[in-house]
C-alpha cells in the first residue's frame, strides 16, 4: 500500500428527513446564498423545504446553474456573492450545481483583478480562501458532496476543466434518498455509471497489495451493479435508492483511492467530448472506458482478471478470455442501464478526434493514467476503438 494522507471534513447528514438538521450546520448570523439549477429542485419541492429550514437566517437565491456549468453563469454570482457580501453559499442540486457553486466560493474571494478562469489553470493551486459552502444533493453521482473537485466549462472556448481544493469542500451535505425518487431515468443511469467509473478509476490500475481499498472498491462495484437497475424499475424504494445514494458518495470522497495509484483517464478524455459535443459525463464515460479497458489490457492485466473473477465471477477460460469477458460484462452493464457504450451510437463518426486531442494538448492531458503512459497516441486509439 501506497503512503497516503486522508482528511475528509465534511459531515453526512444521511437519511430521510435529514432535512432537519440543516439549520444547525449553519452560523446564526450567516449571509446566506442558495444556489441550485435549472429548476428541478423549485419543482420537487426541495428548494421550500430548504427555505423552510432556514427560516430567520439572511438569505438570497442564485438559480440557473447548468448541467456542466459555465464560467460564463457562474460569473454572474460570482458578482452577486461579492456585492452581497456573502458569507455562506448552500448549493442545492446535483454535482453541477455543487461544482459550480465551488467555483462560485472561490472566485468570490480570488484577488481581485485575476481573472478567475485561472483557478481552472492552474488546477485550484492558488486558491487560498474561499467562502464556506454546505449541500443539499438531489443527485447521486459525482461525489462533489463531499470532495474537493468541481469541474466547470467556459462556452466561449469549448473548454471543460477541473479543479481541486481544500478550501472549496463542503462543510456538510444534506443526503436525503427521498430526494432522488423524482429523478429522470436518464439522470439515474448517469449516475449509475459516474459512480461505478469512480470507482474503477481508483481500483483498475495495478496491484499494491491495498487489501481494504480494493475489497471496499468491489463492495461499491457490486452495490450499483445490483441496485443500479432497480433504482429505474422501483422508483420509489427508499433502501434502493440509499444504498446507490451511498455508493456514489463512497465512490469518490478519497476513502478508496487513498494508498493506490489512480487512472482518471476515461474523465479527461470524457471531458473533452462533453465540451466538444454536448454529451451528458456519464454518457461520454460509458463510451471511453470499455476502450480504454482493452487498450491497457497488458498494463491492467493483474486488476482486470481480479476484477473479472470478484466483481463479474468470471473464473473459466484463458487470462484473455476472462479479461474480454470482463470488458463485455462492463459494457453491457452500462447498455442495460441505457446508457450507449460508442461513437457511433450518437452518430459521431470519429472526424473530430484530432479536435479532440488538440484539445487534450492544450489541457496538457498528454500523459495521462496510473503510469503516465497514455499520451496522444494512446488517447487517438482508444478514441478510434469507441467508435
Ligand atoms: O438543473 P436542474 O433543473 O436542477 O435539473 C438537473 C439537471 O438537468 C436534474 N436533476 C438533479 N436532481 C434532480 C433532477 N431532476 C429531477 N429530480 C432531481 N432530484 O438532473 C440534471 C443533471 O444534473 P447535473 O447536476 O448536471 O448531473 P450530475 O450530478 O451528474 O453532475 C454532472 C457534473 O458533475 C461533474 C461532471 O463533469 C458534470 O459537469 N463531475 C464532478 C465531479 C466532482 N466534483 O467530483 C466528478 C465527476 O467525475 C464529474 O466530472
Ligand atoms: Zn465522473
Amino acid at each position: 500500500m501506497n503512503n497516503f494522507n486522508l482528511y475528509t471534513p465534511t459531515r453526512i447528514l444521511f437519511g430521510k428527513g435529514s432535512i432537519q438538521e440543516l439549520r444547525a450546520q449553519i452560523p446564526a448570523d450567516a449571509r446566506v446564498l442558495i444556489t441550485y439549477g435549472g429548476g428541478s429542485v423549485k419543482k420537487t419541492g426541495v428548494l421550500d423545504q430548504v427555505h423552510q429550514a432556514l427560516q430567520g437566517l439572511d438569505v438570497l437565491e442564485f438559480g440557473g446553474i447548468e448541467p456542466n456549468p459555465t464560467y460564463e453563469t457562474l460569473m454572474k454570482a460570482v458578482e452577486l456573492a461579492r456585492a452581497e457580501n456573502i458569507t455562506f453559499l448552500l448549493a442545492v442540486g446535483g454535482g453541477s450545481v455543487l461544482d459550480g457553486t465551488k467555483f462560485i466560493a472561490a472566485a468570490a474571494q480570488y484577488p481581485q483583478g485575476v481573472d478567475p478562469w485561472e483557478i481552472l489553470e492552474t488546477s485550484g493551486s492558488k486558491i487560498t480562501r474561499a467562502i464556506p459552502m454546505g449541500s443539499v444533493l438531489t443527485l447521486p453521482a459525482t461525489g462533489s458532496e463531499s470532495n474537493k473537485g468541481a469541474v466547470i466549462s467556459r462556452k466561449a472556448t469549448g473548454d471543460k476543466q477541473a479543479f481541486h481544493s481544500p478550501w472549496v469542500q463542503p462543510v456538510f451535505a444534506i443526503l436525503d434518498p427521498v430526494y432522488t425518487y423524482t429523478l429522470p431515468a436518464r439522470q439515474v443511469a448517469n449516475g449509475v455509471v459516474d459512480a461505478f467509473v469512480h470507482t474503477i478509476e481508483q481500483y483498475l490500475t495495478y496491484p499494491v497489495n491495498a487489501k481494504i481499498q480494493d475489497r471496499f472498491a468491489e463492495g461499491i462495484l457490486l452495490t450499483l451493479i445490483e441496485e443500479g437497475p432497480k433504482a429505474l424499475q422501483e422508483p420509489e424504494n427508499y433502501d434502493v435508492r440509499a444504498n446507490v445514494m451511498w455508493a456514489a458518495t463512497m465512490a469518490l470522497n478519497g476513502l478508496i483511492g487513498a494508498g493506490v495509484p489512480q487512472d482518471w483517464a476515461t474523465h479527461m478524455l470524457g471531458h473533452e467530448l462533453t465540451a466538444m459535443h454536448g454529451l451528458d459525463h456519464a454518457q461520454t464515460l460509458a463510451i471511453v472506458l470499455p476502450a480504454l479497458m482493452n487498450e491497457k489490457r497488458q498494463q491492467k492485466r493483474e486488476k482486470l482478471l481480479q476484477y473479472a473473477e470478484r466483481v463479474w465471477n468470471i473464473t473459466s477460460g484463458g487470462e484473455d478470455q476472462r479479461i474480454d469477458a470482463a470488458i463485455a460484462a462492463t459494457r453491457q452493464f452500462f447498455e442495460s442501464l441505457g446508457v450507449p457504450t460508442r461513437l457511433g451510437d450518437w452518430n459521431l463518426d470519429g472526424s473530430s478526434i484530432p479536435a479532440l486531442l488538440t484539445k487534450l494538448e492544450e489541457h496538457g492531458m498528454t500523459q495521462l493514467g496510473e503510469r503516465k503512459d497514455i499520451t496522444l497516441d494512446v488517447s487517438r486509439r482508444i478514441y478510434e476503438a469507441a467508435r
